[in-house]
Order: C-alpha cells, then structure tokens, then sequence
C-alpha cells in the first residue's frame, strides 16, 4: 500500500513539474504572438500546448483522488482537498474556453489582438488558479 501510494505521487508531482508548464506557455506563446501580430503562429502553438495542459490537468485530477482512496479517504473530508479539486475543474474550464477563443480567432485582420489578450489573460488566470492549488497543496491550511 505504501509503494502504491508513493508511485502515484511520484506520478502527480510529474505531472505538475512537466505538465502545467504548458499553461504558462500558453500564456508566452499568446503575447509573443498579438506583439508580432501573427495569430497564425498563435493556432499552430497553442492548440498543441492546452491539448497537452488537458492531459495534464486530467492526470492531476486523477492521480489526487487516486491517492485519497490509496489513503482510504483520509484527504476528501479537508477543505483545502475539495478546494483544490474546484479551482482545478475551474482551470479546465478556463482550459476549454480558452480553445473556443482561439478556434473561433479570424486567420487575419482587425479581430486578432483582442481575441489574443483574451487568451493572454485566460492563460495567465489559469496560471494564478494552479499557483492557489500549489498553495492549499503545501501549506494544507485547512
Ligand atoms: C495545480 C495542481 C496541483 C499541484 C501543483 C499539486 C502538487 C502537489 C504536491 C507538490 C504534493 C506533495 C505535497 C507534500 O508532500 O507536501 C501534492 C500532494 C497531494 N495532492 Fe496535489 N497538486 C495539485 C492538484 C491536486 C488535486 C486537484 C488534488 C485532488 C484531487 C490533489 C491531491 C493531492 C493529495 C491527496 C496529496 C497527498 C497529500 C499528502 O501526502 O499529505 N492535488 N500535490
């Protein structure tokens, strides 16, 4: 039961270190590209990155309730437990709408410097929801 449970947190920490870096990415990628005006280079990169930011974001959310039930539920009663699995299905949500921008972004023209800010904004706010849970994770306040 103990290696079970250190495996799977080997597996969430990994994920957190080379998975949820592609939010911030997201959000490089995005300003880089409404500063050099190409929302083209934007679609190539970004749908890739918040693909990637969902697996993450999944593999997250499975593995923390994987190990609550390794640790026969000793987590799900704390509230910075359930207050983590709200800001990440929040940051999935962020996710999703964050893909509907992009997808619906014009190839060309006027349109695209706002739609990009939004989707600046969109990662960079995703980026302050994963930086709470890192939080409610170490400290566990509650
Ligand atoms: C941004 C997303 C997340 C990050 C960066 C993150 C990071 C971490 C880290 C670094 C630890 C080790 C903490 C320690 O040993 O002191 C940890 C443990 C843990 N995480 Fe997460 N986590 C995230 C999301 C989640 C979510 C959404 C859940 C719940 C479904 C969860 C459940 C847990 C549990 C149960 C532990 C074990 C706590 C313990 O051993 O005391 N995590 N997490």
């Amino acid at each position: 039961m103990h290696n079970l449970y250190t495996s799977v947190l080997v597996v969430h920490i990994l994920a957190a270190v080379l998975g949820l870096g592609s939010i911030t990415s997201a959000g490089i990628v995005a300003t880089t590209a409404r500063r050099t005006q190409q929302v083209a280079m934007a679609s190539i990169w970004l749908f890739p990155l918040l693909r990637y930011a969902t697996f993450s974001l999944v593999t997250m959310l499975t593995t923390g309730v994987l190990l609550d039930f390794v640790a026969s539920g000793a987590f799900s009663a704390a509230w910075w437990f359930r207050g983590s699995v709200l800001l990440l299905l929040a940051t999935g949500i962020l996710n999703g709408v964050m893909r509907r921008t992009i997808g619906a972004a014009p190839a060309h023209g006027e349109g695209e410097a706002p739609v990009l800010r939004r989707v600046e904004r969109l990662a960079y706010g995703m980026c302050a929801l994963l930086g709470a849970i890192t939080i409610l994770m170490e400290t566990k306040p509650f």
